[in-house]
C-alpha cells in the first residue's frame, strides 16, 4: 500500500480543471456524518466493491462516497488500483478523485457526486422512463466517453486500460457530460508491452472474445466494450437480452441483420420516436461495428474512435456493412445477471470455450477444461 498511500497526499492538480481541484484525506467520522450514517435513504446505488452513498460535507460539497462491502484481499486490492490510477489521471471525461478513507477495517472512496448519475440508470433504470437522453445528449455522451478512454490509451503514462467500461460505469452530470468512472480493474501498461495476460475481470456482454477466451488484454478491449457502449446508447438495448423462454440474446447478434440488409433506423431506440440525425447514427454504427470486431488487430484505436465520431476522420474502403456477433454459449450465459441485475463476471483463468466466434484462433492453445466461476 506504500505507494497508494504517497500518491494521495493532499495536492493541487491543473488549475484548468476546475471539477476536481483538490484531493485529501477523510476520516471515517467526517464521512458517517456526511452519509447521514450511510442511511438507506442516502444510497446511490452497489456493486461488487461495495454501496455508494450520497453525502454534502460540513463545507456544503456534494459527494458520493463508495464503501467497501467485505475487507476481502480482492476488495483491498480494487481499491488500491483504483486509488492509484485516480491519481494518476487528470481528464474533463474521467470522474477523478475527491478524497479516500483507508481505516484498519475500512475503505471508503470520495468523488464528486454526478447528479444525473449513470448512463445505465438513463437506458434501463429509474430514469429510462422520462427519456431524458435525446439523440444530441446521446452523441455527447458517445464522444465524451470516447475521449477519457482516449486519454487513458494515449495520453496517461503509463498507458491504462480500463477493463471495465460499460453503461453503470459512465456517470453523468448537469449538462449529460459523460465521465468514466471505476479504475477498480484497470491496468497499467509498462511501455513498449502490448498486451499482456491477467485474469479475467469485467462484465460479460462487453467482454472481448479474446480476452473473455484467454484473458489477453490490451487497449483493444476496451475499445470492444466502447463499441458495444455505442450500441447500447443508440438502440436502447441491453449488451444481453433475455428473451421470453429463457433464451439469452447479445446486442451484436440482434443488430447484426439490420446492419447487414442496411436496415439502420430500425437500429434506433423507439424512445427516440424518430428524432435522429441520419448521418451520425450510420458513422455511429459503422464506428461500434469496427470496435466490436473479433480480431483485435482489426479494430480501431481508441484516436480513431473519437475522430470518426466526431466526423472528421474515416477509415474510408474499411467503412463496415456487416456486424461480428459473439455467441455466449448457454454455461457462460446460465452465469450472467447482467440482463437482469446487473452482476460481474470474474474468472481466474477466462472464461475459453464459452464463446463461439467465426474467426478467433486459441493463441495459448488453451482450448478445453476451464471451469467458469462468478463473482462472489
Ligand atoms: N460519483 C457518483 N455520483 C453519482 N452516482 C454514483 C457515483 N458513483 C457511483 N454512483 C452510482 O452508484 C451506482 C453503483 O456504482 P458502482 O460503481 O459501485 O457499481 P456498478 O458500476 O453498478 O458495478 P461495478 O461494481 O461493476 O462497477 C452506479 O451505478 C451509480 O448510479
Ligand atoms: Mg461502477
Amino acid at each position: 500500500m506504500g505507494s497508494i498511500m504517497s500518491c494521495c497526499s493532499s495536492r493541487q492538480v491543473d488549475e484548468g480543471y476546475a471539477r476536481n481541484s483538490t484531493w485529501r484525506m477523510f476520516t471515517y467520522k467526517e464521512l458517517h456524518t456526511a452519509t447521514n450514517g450511510f442511511s438507506d435513504d442516502n444510497k446511490l446505488g452497489e456493486g461488487g466493491f461495495g454501496s455508494v452513498y450520497w453525502g454534502k460535507t460540513s463545507d456544503g460539497l456534494q459527494i458520493a462516497v463508495k464503501k467497501i462491502k467485505a475487507m476481502t484481499t480482492k476488495a483491498e486490492m480494487e481499491f488500491a488500483v483504483e486509488v492509484e490510477v485516480l491519481g494518476r489521471v487528470k481528464h474533463k471525461n474521467l470522474l477523478g478523485l475527491r478524497g479516500y478513507c483507508a481505516g484498519t477495517d475500512q475503505r471508503l472512496i470520495v468523488y464528486d457526486y454526478m447528479p444525473n448519475l449513470s448512463l445505465l440508470s438513463h437506458l434501463h433504470g429509474q430514469f429510462a422512463g422520462d427519456v431524458q437522453l435525446d439523440w444530441k445528449k446521446r452523441m455527447k455522451i458517445a464522444v465524451g466517453s470516447a475521449e477519457g478512454i482516449l486519454y487513458l490509451h494515449h495520453e496517461a503514462t503509463p498507458h491504462i486500460i480500463h477493463r471495465d467500461i460499460k453503461a453503470s460505469n459512465v456517470l453523468l452530470d448537469s449538462n449529460f457530460e459523460p465521465l468514466v468512472a471505476d479504475f477498480g480493474f484497470a491496468k497499467l501498461i509498462p511501455e513498449g508491452v502490448s498486451h499482456m495476460t491477467t485474469r479475467v475481470k469485467g462484465t460479460l456482454g462487453y467482454l472481448a472474445p479474446e480476452y473473455a477466451m484467454w484473458g489477453k488484454v490490451s487497449e483493444s478491449c476496451d475499445v470492444y466494450s466502447f463499441g458495444i457502449l455505442l450500441l447500447e446508447l443508440v438502440t436502447g438495448r441491453k449488451p444481453i437480452e433475455k428473451l421470453p423462454g429463457g433464451v439469452k440474446r447479445t446486442i451484436s447478434e440482434w443488430a447484426e441483420p439490420f446492419i447487414a440488409e442496411g436496415r439502420f433506423k430500425e437500429l434506433v431506440d423507439p424512445k427516440l420516436r424518430g428524432y435522429f440525425d441520419e448521418n451520425q447514427l450510420k458513422q455511429a454504427i459503422y464506428v461500434a461495428a469496427l470496435c466490436v470486431q473479433n480480431e483485435p488487430e482489426k479494430r480501431p484505436n481508441m484516436k480513431e474512435v473519437a475522430g470518426m465520431l466526431k466526423g472528421y476522420a474515416s477509415r474510408g474502403n474499411l467503412m463496415k456493412t456487416r456486424m461480428d456477433s459473439i455467441k455466449y454459449k448457454e454455461e457462460l450465459l446460465a452465469l450472467d445477471q447482467t440482463s437482469d441485475d446487473g452482476d460481474d463476471l470474474e474468472e481466474s483463468c477466462g472464461v475459453f470455450g464459452a464463446i463461439t466466434t467465426p474467426n478467433t484462433q486459441d493463441p495459448y492453445n488453451f482450448y478445453g477444461n476451464k471451469k467458469i466461476t462468478k463473482r462472489v
